[in-house]
């Protein structure tokens, strides 16, 4: 997870206090992109962000032991791109294949773990990309789709876009992924670019997609705009369907990476009754 940057957008909100730990409704925003991670059956994750801000967000999540994930730390000393956590993930990728998913992404919808799960487990090398209808393209990296149903071109930011289908800030790739990032040449605003790892995949006829329903709302919460529209989709979502979205307790529960006993363990620590009892009544309703 790539959850550093400035956060120049929402200044000064985020004059001394990380984008990614403000609030989204009762979350931290960080606590969305990890759920759905979690929830897509994900349980190894590195954290990445600014030496100001890893620390307070090390301080809220911790080693994520007491969920059943591990989460590490690594520092992005610049924000030289969203393409250096390659680099900087480099031993933590290994051999294995990697998914990244940009801090500020919030995917609220019941299928979208389903599809990610579903997506991670036909994975065969290359590159898999989550593209989303949006009605403002240009704000976004943009696709454009061939007749027979195939990306022909990716444009970051385009000024015309050929499609409104944007790139979505959830990624998987098979580990040549770092080579792919070590060779890449920096963008003019001297920026190792996500877009520019997707070309190449693009070029070498690796790159795949799935379209994301239109039930599942994609939220970039990066602005102030975003930022109460983000809150608002939760709040709606909590009391319509009494959501789990974000809980990245009950996503860890329901995979089975902590027992009904740990769970309720964490119950007895969360000094929110509303919190509290929001993870208690899914235990409630589970019969595992
Ligand atoms: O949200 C999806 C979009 O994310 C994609 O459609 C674009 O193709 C992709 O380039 C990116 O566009 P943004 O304009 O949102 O990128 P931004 O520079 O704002 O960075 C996205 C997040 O990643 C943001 O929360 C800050 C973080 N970041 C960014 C850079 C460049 C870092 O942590 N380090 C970085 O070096």
């Amino acid at each position: 997870m790539l959850a550093g940057g400035g956060g120049s957008r929402l200044y000064p909100a985020t004059k001394s206090v990380s984008k990614q730990l403000l609030a989204v409704y009762d979350k931290p925003m960080i606590y969305y992109p990890i759920w759905t991670l979690v929830d897509s059956g994900i349980r190894e994750i590195l954290i990445i962000s600014t030496p100001r801000d890893l620390p307070a967000i090390e301080a809220l999540l911790g080693d994520g032991a007491n969920l059943g994930l591990t989460l590490t730390y690594a520092e992005q000393a610049n924000p030289r791109g969203i393409a250096e956590a390659f680099l900087i993930g480099k031993e933590f990728i290994g051999d294995q294949p990697v998914t990244l998913i940009l801090g500020d992404n919030l995917f609220i919808g019941e299928e979208m773990s389903a599809a990610i799960t579903e997506s991670l487990a036909t994975f065969s090398g290359g590159a898999q990309i989550y593209l989303k209808e949006v009605p403002d393209p240009e704000r976004f990296g943009v696709v454009e789709i061939g007749l027979g149903g195939a990306i022909t071109s990716i444009v970051e930011k385009p000024a015309a876009p050929q499609s409104n289908l944007a790139i979505t800030g959830l990624y998987t790739y098979s580990p040549d992924v770092v080579s792919v990032a070590e060779r890449l040449p920096r963008s003019t605003r001297n920026e190792l670019e996500i877009t520019d790892i997707n070309v190449a995949y693009l070029g070498a006829g690796a790159l795949r997609h799935r379209v994301i329903s239109s039930r599942v709302q994609w939220i970039d919460a990066g602005t102030p705009d975003a930022l109460v529209a983000a809150s608002l989709a939760i709040q709606t979502a909590s009391r319509e369907q009494s959501s789990e979205f974000g809980y990245v307790e009950l996503a860890a529960y329901r995979r089975g990476y902590l027992n009904q006993e740990s769970l309720l363990a964490i119950v007895d620590q969360t000094p929110s009754e509303s919190y509290a009892d929001r993870l208690r009544s899914a235990v409630a309703n589970t019969a595992r």
